[in-house]
């Protein structure tokens, strides 16, 4: 039987997350597990924060705090904003623990036994003042190609090339601001991933029909030819130290370590959860396991070529499945920058509306297939036009209804009036729809099939017209509001991958619906609403209050306000 192993870039510990990580990383890869989870598969969400390399150390140094409380905090805040908004991993950890340290070391020993590291003579930066080494954005300067003056000593981010420090014009250490500095020679490890070329190509070529066309594309062009090779280790004095004597001092490249944090978390999840199976064995290196990394795109090269090296050439472990990369989300057309105030606090913005609402339109507007944008006023709409309208209101109209006309429960026959329904086929189909784009990780539309199940109740519950047809017949109403009812519960499983929580809340108006009879409804037993309403028969359906609360427009105003004044 296969089982999911799904992993989710490790945040960097440096600074707030904002909704596009959210929206590209973790709420599909927490849908995804949430959905092979609910399907009775074997499945664990793994990830951690991102604890080392350089821009870490310049902004702690900023902040004047040592780098391991730094990192620390930033992780807490981290794991807080995850749990907010329903976030669920089965393992959260850091790379600045020792059980990571330790998981990293054979990787680099393997790899130098076969060859595959290899140590370089080469020029780099030092400052004349501080003395310190001046890798990556420990330098920064004027591009030498495109003449920006803000580039930094890994790229340029006006346009995009990668920087090869010693190049730069009129350099300036980042760390004392001093222009004193000079070109020395230094030995560095080198990952020779050009040797690697031909057996990764034979992978990528196998690989590349399950990856997205995005990823494929990229990656196949950027690879045909050749690889090059890269410096993996660095004279810093934070990181994972280069476990050789000669290499005393050096620290291993931040990309180097981080990767390995989604093995070395594995097992430490095993070991915090005190369970019996081997990270190795039973996840890592089993033929059954899809390994699926879900990824912003910025991370491609590093998912999709170095570590499927470093995997596949160590023999640590075995190479992904799948790499469901996305594309940027932007703030109201232009990209978040903390820096220049375009930015929404997510942690305020769920404190404000709760994890639903903003679940729901950063699943609606998933960068999957191309970059996407949030706006205020796109969040208002969607809420309040589709959740509340579609959802929240169809299950307050009928279950008041039902409470109030049949407050000791239903008969026998009205009860398991759905039995027969044919538009519970119609759903069932639409749920079947939903999760197999959910197996593909097209998230966004398997959540706009779960909403056409709510037109689909909607219609059905304003055809039949209980309100009228209870003046003629009660017992008709009866079935109408019974039947609406189950294709609730059926809808309230197909969203709870999506928007747990008020899914959760659906449930709880129809008693005690267990963990056990949710998961089998989402398989499609729908025997389980015939016990769910005897349930209910003996003690009444809840009146459901604002299950969804509309977002009013002088809310939407203000919001946007703060953000101009904030970006001016
Ligand atoms: N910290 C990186 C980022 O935010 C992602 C690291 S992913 C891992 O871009 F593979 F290294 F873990
Ligand atoms: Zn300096």
């Amino acid at each position: 039987m296969t089982k999911y192993l799904v992993t989710s870039a490790l945040p960097y510990a440096n600074g707030p997350l904002h909704f596009g990580h959210l929206a590209g990383v973790y709420i599909p890869a927490d849908i995804y597990t949430r959905h092979r989870k609910l399907q009775g598969e074997e499945a664990i969400h793994i990830s951690g924060s991102d604890e080392h390399g350089v821009a870490i150390m310049l902004n702690a140094q900023k902040e004047k705090q040592d780098y391991k409380s730094y990192v620390d905090h930033w992780h807490k805040d981290h794991k807080n904003l995850f749990d907010k908004y329903g976030v669920d991993f089965d393992f959260f950890g850091q790379t600045s623990s020792d059980y990571h340290a330790e998981e990293v070391i054979p990787w680099f020993n393997a790899l130098l036994e076969k060859g595959l590291i290899e140590p370089r003579e080469g020029k780099q930066l030092q400052c004349g003042d501080c003395h310190n080494h001046l890798p990556d954005r420990f330098v920064g300067g004027e591009c030498y190609e495109c003449g920006y003056e803000q580039a930094r000593g890994d790229e340029c981010p006006n346009c995009g090339i990668i920087i090869d420090s010693v190049k730069l014009i009129n350099p300036e250490c980042q760390i004392c601001g001093s222009k004193n500095i000079s070109e020395v020679s230094v030995t560095q490890y080198y990952l020779l991933l050009s040797k690697a070329h031909g057996d990764y190509r034979q992978w990528l070529e196998a690989a590349m029909p399950r990856f997205r066309k995005t990823v494929t594309n990229y990656v196949d062009s950027l690879t045909k030819e050749s690889l090059h090779d890269r410096a993996i280790t660095r004279d810093l004095d934070w990181g994972i130290d280069v476990p050789i004597a000669e290499a005393k001092g050096k620290k291993l490249y931040v990309w180097f370590d981080a990767p390995i944090g989604y093995v070395s978390n594995t097992k430490q999840w095993i070991k915090e959860t005190g369970r019996s199976d081997h990270y190795k064995h039973d996840w890592w290196n089993n033929r059954d396991t899809h390994i699926e990394h879900f990824i912003g795109k910025d991370n491609i090269i590093f998912h999709c070529i170095i570590f499927p090296v470093m995997s596949m050439a160590s023999e640590q472990v075995h190479t992904c499945y799948d790499v469901p990369a996305n594309q940027y989300l932007n703030l109201e057309g232009k990209q978040f920058s903390k820096s220049s105030g375009w930015y929404v606090d997510a942690h305020e913005a769920v404190d404000q509306f709760g994890s639903d609402a903003l679940r729901y339109y950063l699943t609606a507007i998933s960068p999957e297939g191309s970059d996407s944008s949030f706006t205020w006023e796109g969040f208002q709409a969607r809420v309040n036009g589709e959740l509340a309208n579609n959802i929240g209101n169809l299950i307050n109209r009928c279950l008041k209804f039902w409470k109030k006309n049949w407050p000791d429960g239903m008969s026998e026959t009205e009860i398991k009036a759905y039995e027969h329904l044919s538009d519970m086929k119609k759903l069932r189909a639409k749920l079947a729809v939903s999760k197999d784009h959910l197996d593909k990780k097209e998230i966004k539309r398997a959540l706009e099939e779960v909403m056409t199940m709510g037109h689909l109740a909607n219609e059905f519950f304003s055809e039949r017209a209980p309100w009228a047809s209870y003046k003629i017949d009660p017992h008709i109403a009866a079935k109408t509001i019974s039947e609406t009812a189950a294709m609730i519960l059926v809808t309230a499983a197909a969203l709870k991958p999506f928007t747990p929580s008020l899914s959760a809340e659906i449930f709880a108006l129809f008693g005690d619906v267990s963990e056990e009879q949710q998961s089998r409804l989402y398989q499609e037993d729908f025997d389980v609403i015939a016990e769910i309403f005897e349930n209910a028969g003996k003690t009444p359906v809840k009146a459901p209050k604002a299950l969804v609360p509309k977002i009013d427009d002088d809310v939407i105003s203000d919001l946007k306000e703060k953000l101009k004044a904030l970006s001016s």
